[in-house]
């Protein structure tokens, strides 16, 4: 949540720092601001509401500089307003700072810096950061800035810019990301890597509690205690058109057109093109190993923790290995037993989730063995794992997970092949079979994506609707909870889904005239059940459409049926997900919604 840009180089700042922002702009958008040193003084600029606020107040009043910091809040102290956006400064006008993360000490060190004379000015937890950094500034920036930094309790990612050193940045950060990087004209540091590829690709991710000063001719690196350190340079893939709108109109639409790429270069890293085999060194258990395995308990959230259902049907199914869900933010605060043998799976796109990452963290404590499938390099997650297995999803900007949730999806069944295998459930021949097969699902998602005028015009004459309901069962149950979360999330729409037998247990009393019911039909040995399930709401009134894998005789029972391309059941999710995204983007547009920046929402939430 929040992002932070900053830079110090030869050019002028300001436009340098507004692109950052706009790359940056899904992690927080309520309110945005800068601090650039002018030459004379650090020119603070701050708005409330997104972005544009800020560039039209710039763009009236632009502030020249070749220094400076920028930041887009999702507010957790104080309102959105300007007085709370970021940047901060101390009373005397010292330094400014951009914060991302919860300084969970705040009350008692603004109590303190209270009875030493401090007037504060926002209710935020950040103004009491520069406001100690303030008071223990005697000319050296770097100890001032150790010296708070060792008194923070909390999560924090910080960049200041100091007026006595108006041409360097502090940066430090604790338990929320921070990278940094150089490019041709200086260098760069932001909370997040797509700020930072119009510049360079080749970057370094900060570590809890240490410092990165940052030079126009250089970056030094510190460890909490001030001692020099050398850091490594990680090379990022994505590359800037990834990070970009293109045609599209949003970045989700673009997102979910991504997908079939996105399949594609995930298999690629798991599958060998060599042998068209598994890579053995892909997956994180031996042979031995797996067949040790009690238990996979696999922790998330949102639609990371709903693509961790699509798995546990995976990994059952295939791999006969029992598995557990649990949403991160219950898990953390369970009794969260636990028995040998049984690893830790945290999924996240991000791989900044506080309640995920609390719950490897919890996991480490006690020696559980931890595996993450995670988006991003260098997060958090995928560093504190004891293996990770990456998704090839490329950035993912809109707020709305579309193709993140997919990748996770296609790695779970991956693992599940693989697990099969090595568990004796599969042979060889089969699992290669099923490779076959899925290398041609790219081909079957661009035809479902080519029929998305249907999707749209079904959008339009339901966009009003005020009651929807998705039902399935098995695999299709845990899909249609990922797209009732996508409706709720974009189209504000107050929808839930059902496993479709519950329906006559109490949810059935909802269903009335004109209630829409999106019925995914994709499991062939539960068709007849799903086609009992639906007669059920349809004769009470029910509009129904029904999703299927091919061509299912399912058409007699519902108003309207959308079939894509027929694949075997355990892949009849990659498909169903496309026209389920689809919908919830066209209902949300014809709505008039935020797409990309939901109300409310950011990208990563790294807050509890
Ligand atoms: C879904 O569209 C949301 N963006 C949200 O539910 C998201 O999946 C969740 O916050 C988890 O994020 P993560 O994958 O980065 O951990």
């Amino acid at each position: 949540m929040c992002g932070i840009v900053g830079y110090t180089g030869k050019q002028n700042c300001m436009s340098i720092l507004l692109r950052g922002l706009g790359s940056l702009a899904y992690r927080g958008y309520d309110s945005a601001g800068v601090a650039i040193w002018n030459g004379t003084t650090i020119a603070v600029t701050k708005e409330r509401g997104k972005l544009f606020a800020l560039e039209d107040a710039l763009d009236k009043k632009p502030i020249e500089g070749t220094t400076g910091i920028g930041h887009t809040r999702w507010a957790t102290h104080g309102e959105p307003n300007v007085v709370n956006a970021h940047p901060h400064t101390d009373a005397k006008g010292q330094l400014a700072l951009v914060h991302n993360g919860i300084i969970e000490n705040y009350r008692t060190l603004k109590e303190q810096l209270l009875r030493e004379g401090v007037t504060f000015v926002s209710e935020t937890d950040t103004e009491v950061v520069a406001q100690m950094i303030g008071k223990l500034y005697d000319g050296d920036p770097k100890k001032a800035v150790l010296r708070a930094m060792n008194k923070l309790e909390g999560t924090f990612a910080l960049a200041i810019l100091f007026r006595d050193e108006p041409d360097t940045l502090y940066c430090v950060c604790n338990g929320s990301p921070m990278v940094v990087g150089r490019g041709r004209s200086g260098s760069f540091v932001a909370s997040d890597i797509p700020a930072l590829l119009p510049y360079t690709r080749k970057v370094t991710f900060l570590e809890n509690r240490q410092m990165a000063i940052l030079q126009k001719n250089g970056i030094r690196y510190y460890d909490r205690d001030g001692n020099p350190i050398e850091k490594e340079i990680t090379e990022v893939e994505w590359d800037v058109e990834a990070a970009r709108k293109g045609n599209f109109e949003h970045f989700m639409l673009k997102e979910i057109h991504e997908q079939p790429d996105a399949l594609l270069h995930t298999i690629e890293q798991y599958v060998s093109s060599r042998t068209g085999c598994l890579r053995e060194d892909a997956f994180p258990w031996t042979k031995e190993e797996a067949n040790q395995l009690k238990r996979l308990r696999i922790v998330s959230c949102g639609s990371a923790y709903h693509a961790g259902l699509v798995g546990k049907k995976f990994l059952e199914h295939l791999a006969k290995l029992p598995v557990e869900v649990e949403v991160a933010s219950e898990y953390r605060y369970s009794d969260a037993l636990y028995s040998e043998n049984e690893p830790m799976m945290l999924i996240s796109q991000s791989g900044e989730t506080a309640d995920t990452i609390a719950a490897m963290r919890m996991a480490k404590s006690r020696n559980q063995e931890t595996v993450a499938i995670c988006n991003v390099i260098g997060s958090t997650i995928a560093r504190e794992c004891d293996r990770t297995l990456f998704t090839y999803a490329g950035p993912e900007i809109a707020v709305a997970a579309t193709k993140s949730y997919l990748t996770q999806t296609v790695v779970l069944f991956l693992l599940a092949l693989d697990l099969a295998e090595k568990r004796g459930w599969l042979t060889h021949s089969k699992v290669q079979e099923q490779l076959e097969r899925l290398k041609r699902v790219p081909d079957d998602m661009r035809a479902v994506l080519a029929r998305k005028e249907q999707v749209q015009a079904y959008a339009n004459r339901h966009a009003l609707t005020k009651k929807m309901f998705f039902i399935g069962r098995g695999l299709d149950h845990a899909l249609c909870l990922e797209a009732a979360l996508k409706l709720k999330e974009i189209a504000y729409i107050h929808t839930d889904a059902y496993a479709a037998g519950e329906l006559k247990h109490g949810t059935i009393a909802l269903v009335e005239d004109g209630s829409l019911v999106i019925s995914v039909a994709t499991q062939k040995p539960l068709l007849s059940k799903m086609a009992s399930n639906m007669e059920e709401v349809r004769v009470r009134g029910a509009d129904i459409l029904a999703i299927t894998n091919g061509s299912s005789g399912m058409e007699e029972h519902c108003d309207e049926q959308w079939d894509f391309p027929e694949v075997p059941d355990m892949m009849a999710p990659f498909l169903a997900v496309i026209p389920l995204q689809l919908l919830a983007y066209y209902i949300g547009v014809a709505r008039g919604c935020s797409i990309d920046q939901p109300r409310n929402l950011a990208k990563s939430v790294t807050v509890e």
